[in-house]
């Protein structure tokens, strides 16, 4: 059997972005893959976070990967912090890697553009991003189309690490949807939807009330031309819309195409709003079902210890491979 890894940052309500590039795959691999599905609330504090406001978010994303359908007898949920060997192999990983490669990824430019003081930890994100996957010995990482420079990243230390001291980790690929691996904002469509975007109305919240969803969805940004077809290039409003609807609907994008031939952005728009609150309100539901119950904790703990095991053997793999640690005398 296959092993899948992936993690979200609780650095916010989790969008429909972060649903439909990567929660809703995590929930269909659960069911013939042995799925590691982790809280990376070490990525987290790469940029400043409010303490309370943090541990709140890494409650409600553990809740919000249950109620989209992670189940727990299926898949390991767990804390990132909570299990020590990540940033112990993190460090062993930061060690092979070099600032060059460090310093070309996108988003690191990105997120250091934003911030005034960028910590060290930025820079390093990757390395750790490698250990979460490279501990557990995994073959497959879904993950959104941003994510895939990262992967890149992560194959290459496996491969030096490797080649450089011991053939221990898997090199592992990477899983991008074909369809919904980059949802846009609905307030400037050539930007990604983001939980960080200052303007609350280009994305949608997992959480967000039926009528928050609605008001957003109509206010998206289209265009002119009043035309219900997809052109990602001269249309990326209406295409972001059509691929959104598409994914919560389960039609194809020809299929909409020809149903709203005719008719204007106001019924496209009140219908895609319609298919994405069908879609979140059972999750919400569910969500708030379980936010406070000693279920979440019991099933964290579970996580932990699970994911903790797998993970020493490979850190001790990995340590014994550097010459870390002591050579330990035979008693006499
Ligand atoms: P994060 O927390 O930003 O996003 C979680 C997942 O959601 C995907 N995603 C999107 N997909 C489609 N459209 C969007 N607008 C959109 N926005 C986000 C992301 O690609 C991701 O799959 N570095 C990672 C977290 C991480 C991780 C890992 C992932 C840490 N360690 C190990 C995989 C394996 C991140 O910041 O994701």
């Amino acid at each position: 059997m296959k092993t899948i890894f992936s993690g979200i940052q609780p650095s916010g309500t989790l969008t429909l972005g972060n649903y439909l590039g990567a929660l809703k795959h995590f929930t269909q691999l659960q069911e013939d893959h042995d799925c590691f599905f982790c809280i990376v609330d070490e990525h987290a504090i790469t940029v400043p976070q409010d303490r309370l406001k943090l541990r709140n978010n890494i409650r409600s994303l553990a809740a919000l990967y249950l109620a989209s359908g992670i189940d727990p007898e299926k898949s390991t949920l767990f804390i990132q912090s909570e299990v020590a060997a990540h940033t112990q192999l993190g460090w062993m990983l930061q060690s092979i890697s070099y600032m060059g490669e460090l310093e070309r990824m996108t988003q690191f430019k990105d997120k250091s553009n934003k911030e005034t003081a960028i910590s060290s930890g930025l820079l390093t994100y990757p390395t750790l991003m490698a250990a979460d996957i490279l501990l557990y010995n995994t073959d497959i990482v879904p993950v959104g189309e941003d994510q895939k420079q990262h992967l890149e990243l992560t194959r290459n230390l496996a491969q030096r690490f490797n080649n450089k001291y011991n053939d221990i980790f898997t090199v592992p690929e990477v899983s991008i949807p074909k369809v919904g691996a980059r949802i846009m904002s609905l307030q400037d469509p050539t930007k990604k939807m983001s939980k960080s975007d200052s303007n609350e109305k280009g994305f949608i919240s997992m959480l967000d009330e039926p009528k928050k969803i609605e008001k957003k969805i109509k206010s998206a940004v289209t265009d002119s031309e009043g035309k219900v077809k997809y052109d990602k290039e001269n249309k990326p409003g209406v295409s972001n819309l059509l691929t959104i609807y598409s994914i919560c609907s389960g039609e194809s994008i020809d299929v909409l195409e020809e149903k709203y031939e005719g008719k204007g952005y106001g019924v496209f728009k009140q219908d895609v709003a319609n298919a994405v609150i069908h879609l979140l309100e059972p999750i919400q539901n569910k969500y708030y079902a379980l936010i406070d119950s000693e279920d979440l904790d019991n099933i964290l703990d579970r996580g932990a210890d699970k994911a903790g095991m797998t993970a020493n053997r490979t850190v001790a793999k990995a340590k014994k491979a550097m010459g870390l640690g002591r050579v330990k005398k035979k008693k006499k």
